[in-house]
């Protein structure tokens, strides 16, 4: 521990975040704008955003939400499936709307029914995308239901992924969440051109928060979280000042009653404190000299945009995390509920 008692940085961004739409989406959306200047937008709605004119109504909808007074600024993504036309993604590109593209293979997670069934099947696209320098962020795990579920992050990367780096080594590819030592063994192998976002919940948990005394709905997310040797991995790597580490919370709202339930959703809802989570694993690691090259520098160098130039301040200061949000259209348990935290976003 330090005995530092502030911390100022560039404003943050969130490189991997899920908004929802609707009346959950105007809920959610001030906790993100408070923290970060911009945030990647996931596109796994119902239906998914797979053409331009869907992400550019999506992205309108977000900014009706931002409370006046702030400035934030959505990142949108297109959603790939089998179909997707290169030229469509192109065309989102140039005209800024879409920053960057998905790929969850078909039915990884929460929406991705739609997704892709083969990289194959989408390699005229993802030339496309090399070509224009539009990255490519992947959900990287396996589907087959005969690989252990803790195991299809690893045999994605052996299956499908380092295959693509090496065909497509111009594509900017952001292995997205990564959970396992194995992912970040691969990103640290890799070139310039592949880099990864890390949740502050797979820097906090290991597996055995899903099953302490008994069945923890609220700690499941996917990629689901890993043995401990693989939580120490990532906060290495995220702590290591490496540039190829940078924020995205994935935080993910799903309402109480979705995730307490016969079959509960998979998804942490960390955007009301994410930064004071983050703040709270690189004191520990002893690294908080580091943490704005992770929160605010190494993704929009990675994305090649313009790093944010407002500040903002960390102070330490306890802060309880409330057991229950009871918000507009969701009522929802967020990461840390109920547990204290050591630094607070000064407002
Ligand atoms: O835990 C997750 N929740 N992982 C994902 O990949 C999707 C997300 C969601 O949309 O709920
Ligand atoms: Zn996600």
């Amino acid at each position: 521990m330090t005995d530092q008692t502030i911390l100022s940085i560039r404003r943050p961004d969130d490189w991997h975040l899920h908004f929802r739409d609707g009346a959950a989406m105007r809920s959610v959306v001030p906790f993100t704008a408070k923290q970060f200047a911009r945030a990647i937008v996931m596109p796994n709605l119902s239906p998914p955003v797979t053409t331009v004119e869907a992400g550019a109504a999506y992205r309108d909808r977000i900014l009706a939400a931002v409370p006046e007074g702030i400035t934030f600024t959505p990142l949108m993504t297109a959603y790939l499936t089998d179909a997707t036309d290169g030229n469509e993604l192109a065309r989102g590109h140039a005209e800024a709307v879409f920053t960057a593209a998905k790929l969850y293979p078909a039915h990884a997670t929460t929406g991705s029914a739609h997704g892709v069934t083969s990289v194959t099947n989408i390699m005229p696209a993802l030339e496309h995308m090399a070509q224009i320098g539009m990255p490519l962020l992947i959900h990287g795990e396996v589907t087959d239901s005969h690989v252990d579920i803790f195991d299809r992050e690893a045999v994605f990367i052996e299956r499908t992924l380092s295959k693509l780096v090496r065909d497509l080594p111009e594509l900017k590819i952001v292995f997205e969440h990564i959970t396992t030592a194995d992912a970040v063994a691969f990103v640290d192998a890799s070139g310039p051109n592949v880099a990864a976002t890390i949740t502050p919940q797979h820097l906090h948990i290991n597996r055995n928060a899903m099953f302490t005394g008994g069945i923890r709905p609220h700690a499941y997310c996917l990629p689901v979280a890993k043995r401990e040797v693989h939580r120490l991995a990532l906060r290495k790597a995220a702590t290591s000042g490496s540039g190829k580490y940078f924020l995205g919370t994935d935080s993910a709202p799903h309402d109480k009653s979705a995730k307490e339930s016969a079959c509960g959703c998979a998804g942490i809802f960390n955007a009301p404190f994410a930064l004071e989570s983050y703040a709270a694993v690189f004191e520990e690691e002893g690294a908080l000299e580091r943490f704005e090259a992770f929160a605010s520098e190494n993704g929009p160098r990675f994305y090649g945009l313009p790093l944010n130039e407002e500040r903002i301040i960390l102070e330490r200061a306890d802060i309880v995390v409330p057991e229950l949000l009871a918000l507009e259209g969701l009522n929802v348990v967020p990461f840390h509920a109920g547990e204290t935290l050591r630094w607070r976003l000064k407002a």
